[in-house]
């Protein structure tokens, strides 16, 4: 592992870098952020009236976390202050805050959406910023945490070649889950997924039955807080 990526130095090629290097799967980097969002959506436990997302980077999943949550108020945070500047000019109606050691919601949230982030948390930082999670959420709140799959041999190429990625340290599923249960969330599921890329339409039935398959390109694992 290498220095910390900073992604203010990326703000400005960060979809078209995604684009290189997801570009097989699908020319359109919107879909990750459609997928992803539609699968939390089908999975939550009750409609969320407050939702983060902790790590939203430019703010590519805000657009689709207000679709798919029309009545939530939805607010994102990062540590790289550039490209908070570009969320904020791309979804003004939204929120956004850097974050810092001290807490800036003064609200607890019902949902916590957090993808791509984990792997770039310095290892032993991570069950800090798991425990930060779980003082946001309001009782009964969820997390839902996407991650790259270290087993797919594919995911592993396309972060070795990435160069935001650089610091990247994968996390495996059984990681997560023992930040999330550390964090006094209990693990209320996870699975596997992006297995077929969106042009093999005829096959996408194939992503709700594979979930327990370790070759999806990412996973997730869902946590919540005990009433
Ligand atoms: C690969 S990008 C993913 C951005 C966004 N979640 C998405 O799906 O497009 C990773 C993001 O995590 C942010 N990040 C890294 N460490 C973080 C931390 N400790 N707390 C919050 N955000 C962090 C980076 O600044 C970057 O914007």
């Amino acid at each position: 592992m290498s220095n910390k990526v900073d992604f203010d130095d990326y703000t400005n090629n960060y979809n078209e870098l995604l684009r290189e290097s997801t570009g097989f799967f699908s020319a359109n980097e919107e879909y990750f952020a459609r997928y992803k969002i539609e699968l939390v959506r089908k999975m939550v436990n009750r409609k969320p009236g407050r939702i983060l997302e902790y790590g939203c980077g430019i703010g590519r999943n805000i657009p689709f976390l207000r679709t798919a949550f029309p009545s939530a108020h939805v607010e994102g945070s990062d540590i790289s202050q550039a490209s908070l500047e570009i969320a904020r000019r791309d979804n003004p109606d939204t929120h956004f805050f850097v974050e810092r050691d001290e807490a800036h919601l003064t609200e607890p949230v019902d949902l916590i959406f957090v993808a791509g982030v984990f792997h770039h948390i310095p290892v032993a930082q991570r069950a800090g910023v798991t425990r930060k999670l779980f003082d946001r959420l309001a009782p009964g709140g969820e997390l839902f945490v996407f991650e790259h799959n270290p087993f797919n041999p594919v995911t592993r190429r396309i972060v070795d070649n990435c160069p935001y990625d650089e610091d990247a340290v994968l996390l495996k599923p059984t990681e997560l889950k023992s930040l999330i249960k550390g964090a006094s969330l209990s693990v209320e599921g996870a699975g596997y997924c992006l297995f077929v890329p969106p042009r093999l339409s005829a096959l996408t039935w194939l992503e709700n039955v594979l979930g327990w398959l370790p070759l999806g390109g990412q996973y997730w694992v869902r946590g919540l807080r005990p009433t």
